[in-house]
C-alpha cells in the first residue's frame, strides 16, 4: 500500500477546509482536496504536489469514487450557511443544508470506514457553534449542525470496536467567505487557528481520541 499517510479534506478550496490541507500537506501527508471550484484546486496543488485535486459537487458528485484506498483521516468541512429562519425558508432549501452538511458527510464516513479501519484512523467533523446552541439568525443551519454533533457522536460508538476515533472541532465565528456577521474581522478567529485544532485531533496520541474540541475567538463574540 502507499506509504503516504492519506487524508481526504472536503471544503478545500476555501476557509477553514483549505487550512487543513496546507497543513497536513506540509506535515507530510498526502491530501485528497475536494472542492468545485477549479481553479482554487488548481492554485492549491501548485503549493505542494502532496496536494492531489479532485473537483467534485458533493451534492450531485458520486462519494464513493472520492475515496482512495488507503485513508488516515477524513476532514467534512464543506458546508453551507443560509441566513435564514423557519418562515422563509422553503423544503428544497432544508434539505440542501442537510444534504452537504449532514449526508455528504455521512456517506464519505461511510465509503471510508473500511480504509480508516485498516489504518487505525480519525474522522474530523467541522461543526461550528451552531450545533451545540441554536440562535434564531439561521436556524436550519444549526439544526444540520446539531444533526452533525449525533452523527458524530454516534459514529463513535459504532467505531469503537474498530479502531476508529471520530472527533468534532466547532468553531466560532471564523474569518472566511462563510462568515458575513457584522462585526470587526480583525475578532474573528483565524481559519489556520480552526485548522490546528483539526490537525491536533488527527495526530493526537495514539491511545486517546479528542472528542469534542471547541475554538472560541480570544474576545468572546456573541456569535
Ligand atoms: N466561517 C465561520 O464562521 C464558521 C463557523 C463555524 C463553523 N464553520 C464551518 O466550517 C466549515 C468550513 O466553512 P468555511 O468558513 O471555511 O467556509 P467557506 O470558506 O465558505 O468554504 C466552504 C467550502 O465548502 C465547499 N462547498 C460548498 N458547497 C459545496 C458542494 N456542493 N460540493 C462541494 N463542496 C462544497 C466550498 O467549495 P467549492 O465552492 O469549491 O465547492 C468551500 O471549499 C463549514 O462546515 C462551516 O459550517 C464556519
Amino acid at each position: 500500500m502507499d506509504s503516504l499517510r492519506t487524508a481526504v479534506v472536503t471544503g478545500a478550496t476555501s476557509g477553514i477546509g483549505r487550512e487543513v490541507a496546507l497543513q497536513l500537506a506540509e506535515l507530510g501527508w498526502r491530501v485528497i482536496a475536494i472542492g468545485r471550484d477549479r481553479e482554487a484546486l488548481a492554485e492549491l496543488s501548485r503549493r505542494s504536489e502532496r496536494l492531489v485535486p479532485h473537483a467534485a459537487d458533493l451534492l450531485t458528485d458520486e462519494i464513493e469514487e472520492l475515496i482512495p484506498a488507503r485513508v488516515d483521516a477524513l476532514v467534512p468541512a464543506a458546508g453551507i450557511s443560509p441566513s435564514t429562519g423557519v418562515e422563509e425558508t422553503t423544503p428544497g432549501e432544508w434539505e440542501r443544508v442537510f444534504a452537504l452538511n449532514v449526508t455528504a458527510g455521512a456517506a464519505l464516513a461511510r465509503h471510508a470506514l473500511p480504509a480508516l479501519r485498516a489504518a487505525r484512523g480519525t474522522i474530523v467533523f467541522v461543526n461550528s457553534g451552531a450545533g451545540t446552541a441554536a440562535r434564531p439568525r439561521n436556524t436550519p443551519y444549526a439544526a444540520s449542525k446539531h444533526a452533525l454533533r449525533a452523527l458524530a457522536n454516534g459514529l463513535r460508538v459504532e467505531e469503537e470496536g474498530h479502531g476508529v476515533r471520530v472527533s468534532t472541532v466547532y468553531p466560532g465565528p471564523t474569518d472566511t467567505p462563510m462568515f458575513d456577521g457584522d462585526v470587526d474581522r480583525a475578532a474573528l478567529i483565524r481559519p489556520a487557528s480552526v485548522a490546528a485544532a483539526v490537525v491536533m485531533a488527527i495526530t493526537a496520541s495514539d491511545d486517546v481520541q479528542l472528542t469534542d474540541i471547541h475554538v472560541r475567538p480570544r474576545r468572546e463574540l456573541s456569535w
